[in-house]
């Protein structure tokens, strides 16, 4: 999901950086197999990453996409963008390839995978259109979808089918939330949660749980197949060593915007926080956040 514990703000790289393993961890394998096979009848491919952060949809492509890419990272934020190289080092040195670093591009070199890099700050709540100029075969997002509006979500399905490109959209949460040992109070805080989703986050209107299934349904009222399949965290401390990390980070997240939508029941939030706390650090805790991926291919 896109929320965190910075819940209407900015993403904060530590945040982006705890999330990591359990986003990996979730995406569907049949889906990515899909798009690997389709990827291997291309010969060179550029790819758009739209809300790229600090680039983890590309450490998870990126090797599994052979030779001959061209990435794009498009955020708004410039800081995050500006940190890529610092960010991708300890990931290529432990890939065993090679990062070769100039002003405005890097190169990863690796037996097996080669890509060259570059970034572009972009508003996408205002600029989508920036891209209709740029060759792109393959447009990714990964937990951007839920901060977008209906509006905007069909703007992007019309920009893909007027590129013809791919795409992939990965890990848009869809509502669902699972604790283990439950509260009485998880219910409530879910249907909190899930209407501070609806907030706007620059795009207008954000569809939060509704946007995976919405733009799914756009791409194909424009005539594109659509796959759709589930990508749920599963955080617990079998699945994930950062369990009791990211677990907590997400109480601590989601207490304040529960908060924010309905400032009357803080005592009943600051309750389940406190409660939900202890749970996650006897490490007894699981949790099931549940994301919808959106696959098309042209
Ligand atoms: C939840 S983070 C996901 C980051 C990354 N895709 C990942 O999976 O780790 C959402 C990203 O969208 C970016 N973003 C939010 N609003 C944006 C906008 N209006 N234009 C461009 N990027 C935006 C944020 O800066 C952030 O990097």
């Amino acid at each position: 999901m896109s929320e965190s514990e910075n819940t209407n703000t900015g993403f904060s790289e530590s945040w982006l950086s705890l999330r990591e393993p359990a986003d990996h961890a979730a995406r569907d394998t049949a889906l990515i197999t899909q798009l690997i096979q389709w990827r291997n009848r291309q010969q060179d491919i550029h790819i758009t990453e739209l809300g790229a952060g600090t680039g983890s949809n590309l450490r998870f492509l990126l090797p599994k996409f052979g030779h001959n890419q061209h990435w794009l990272l498009v955020d708004y934020d410039a800081t995050l963008l500006e940190h890529l190289p610092r960010i991708l080092k300890p990931w290529t040195d432990n890939q065993k390839a090679q990062l070769l670093i100039s002003d405005d591009q890097l190169r990863i070199e690796h037996e097996a995978f080669s890509a060259v890099v570059e970034w572009q700050v972009i508003d996408l709540s205002s600029d989508l259109e920036k891209l209709q100029s740029k060759r792109i075969d393959l447009l990714l997002g990964s937990a951007l979808l839920d901060l977008t509006s209906a509006s905007w979500l069909n703007s992007l399905a019309k920009l893909c089918t007027k590129k013809q490109c791919a795409c992939l959209f990965a890990l848009n949460y869809d509502g669902r939330v699972k604790w283990s040992p439950e509260l009485e109070s998880d219910k409530r805080i879910t249907q909190l949660l899930n209407t501070h989703q609806l907030n706007d986050k620059g795009f207008g209107p954000a569809l939060g749980p509704r946007a995976g299934m919405h733009f799914a349904n756009r791409l194909e009222e424009f005539g594109r197949q659509v796959l759709t399949l589930r990508s749920d965290w599963q955080i617990s401390s079998t699945a994930l060593k950062n369990s009791v990390d990211l677990q907590l980070a997400i109480v601590d997240g989601w207490a304040p915007a529960a908060i924010e939508q309905s400032a009357p029941e803080q005592t009943l939030i600051r309750q389940w926080q406190s409660d939900r706390r202890q749970y996650i650090e006897k490490n007894v805790s699981e949790l099931m956040v549940g994301h919808l991926e959106v696959l098309s291919l042209p």
